[in-house]
């Protein structure tokens, strides 16, 4: 994910290179607050000072990720130990493909699969990828700050009995939220269990809750079946660093996700991401976590004292390290690119809000640059705004008349959106970050979200 796609699209110039567009960032920016974890702090990751050396493949005594014999599995073993699972097993290719490879295993057990509206990108390309048929679910939802929260048990338990005579073979869940909202885990898996189904949680956005002292909201303390970390989003490994925990004893193991996940993942896997999970693994010592809550705290004890900024505070449990804000007199793009003018970066726009996230690498200047930038902004009296913010209200549930993978794989025409009403979906649109779809493969293209679709810039579709 990135901050890249907070405001409008920038000027293309064609003469820049890659190269020279990030080293430009990395001048500006004084505070990081966007994903990776590691903060580009020189701390982590030593062996990058030597990098291209330990750019390796599948050398002599260097193991095999997908048949980990040595020090692979060495590194998954000492995964496991620390997270507490069954088994680990890590991927070079991001926690998107966990999840694809868990689903993939939970479709030899039924033909739907519970998702939530606000599940990862990544879910929906399973479900095309597996045939699963979703049963969509509609998670609370915070009208201040426009954003899906927390899994509704009322909801879940609805759904489950309407839903009786089908063959579900489980739930798939995130928690905590891109906005950092954690569900009541504990009563999902328990309800999971009533129904003799399998509970996937998207934890990507929480590989450090077991570490920073928030441990009673990791699912890892539940009884979840399967549990998912990003451990590039908060930790110190490199980016699409990932691993996948078996919570429970299973009738499958981690060699069937392995080969699940090498259907999906590339040949060659990369040393240098994985030399960074098993370093991330020694930097899970106490003072890393402690130095982190200490900047979360005084960020939060600074915001409390600015009376122009809302910080998103809601009445059910959340992640610490995702720090949301908005503005009382300005739309959240225009907080955020004010932020960055002032080399501030955030990781995106979530809701109406600016998502500030924290990471290991997260340095004690942040707060003050951050502290700074926000009087800065208050100075600046900004011009009220009155664009209204994107999506101000709950997406329509989908109306899913044919399964993602049907209609993915169908013979389809490109049309304009504007002649797109009432047609099939037969691709997924998703607004990065968070990721969630707007509409899938299957699915009604109704009035609101054509409007939805068009609001984003988007042209032409697939029906
Ligand atoms: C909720 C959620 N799940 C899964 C992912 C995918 O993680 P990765 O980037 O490691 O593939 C993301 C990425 O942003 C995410 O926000």
């Amino acid at each position: 994910m990135s901050s890249l796609s907070l405001t409008k699209p920038p000027v293309i110039n064609k003469t820049n290179s890659l190269i020279q567009a990030c080293t430009k960032v990395i001048k500006q920016k004084s505070a990081s607050f966007h994903i990776p974890g590691h903060k580009s702090h020189k701390q982590f990751n030593h062996f990058l000072s030597n990098g291209q050396s330990y750019d390796l493949t599948e050398l002599v005594n260097l193991d095999d990720l997908y048949h980990p014999q040595s020090t692979i599995k060495k590194i998954e073993t000492d995964l496991s130990s620390k997270f507490g699972s069954v088994e680990s097993i890590i991927s070079t290719n991001g926690a998107s493909s966990l999840i694809i490879a868990s689903l993939i295993e939970i479709a030899k057990f039924g033909t739907r699969v519970i998702v939530p509206v606000n599940s990862h990108v990544s879910v929906i390309n399973a479900l095309i990828l597996t045939g699963l048929e979703p049963i969509w679910l509609e998670p609370d939802y915070d009208e201040n700050w426009n954003l899906y929260t927390t899994i509704n048990i009322t909801k879940l338990k609805n759904t489950l009995s309407n839903n009786k005579n089908e063959q579900i073979a489980g739930l798939i869940i995130t928690s905590p939220t891109y906005a950092g909202d954690v569900s009541n885990i504990s009563q999902i898996a328990q309800i999971c269990q009533e129904a003799n189904i399998y509970l996937i949680v998207d934890e990507s956005h929480g590989s450090h809750l077991l570490f920073n002292g928030q441990e009673s909201l990791s699912a890892l303390k539940t009884t979840a079946h399967i549990v998912i970390h990003s451990l590039h989003k908060t930790l110190s490994a490199l980016t699409q660093s990932a691993c996948l925990h078996i919570n429970q004893k299973l009738p499958f193991n981690t060699n069937d996700l392995k080969n699940n996940l090498k259907l999906i993942s590339t040949s060659s896997p990369s040393y240098l991401i994985m030399l960074s999970i098993e370093e991330s693994l020694k930097n899970l010592n106490s003072e890393n976590f402690i130095s982190v809550n200490n900047i979360q705290t005084e960020i939060n004890q600074n915001l409390a004292s600015l009376n122009h900024i809302y910080h998103y505070k809601p009445n059910h449990q959340i992640d610490s390290w995702h720090i949301l804000i908005k503005s009382n007199s300005i739309t959240s793009d225009k907080l955020a690119s004010f932020l960055i003018n002032q080399g501030i970066y955030p990781e995106g726009l979530i809701g109406n809000g600016v998502l500030l996230m924290l990471g290991l690498g997260s340095q004690n200047n942040d707060s003050k640059f951050l502290r700074k930038a926000l009087n800065a902004f208050k100075e600046s009296k900004p011009q009220t705004n009155s664009v209204s913010p994107k999506f101000n209200k709950p997406l329509p549930l989908f109306n899913q008349v044919m399964s993602p993978r049907q209609a993915y794989f169908a013979k389809t025409k490109t049309i304009k959106v504007a002649d797109s009403l009432n047609k099939i979906s037969a691709q997924n649109i998703s607004i990065c970050p968070p990721g969630t779809p707007l509409i899938v493969p299957g699915a009604i293209i109704t009035q609101e979200i054509k409007n939805n679709i068009k609001d984003l810039s988007i042209k032409i579709v697939n029906v």
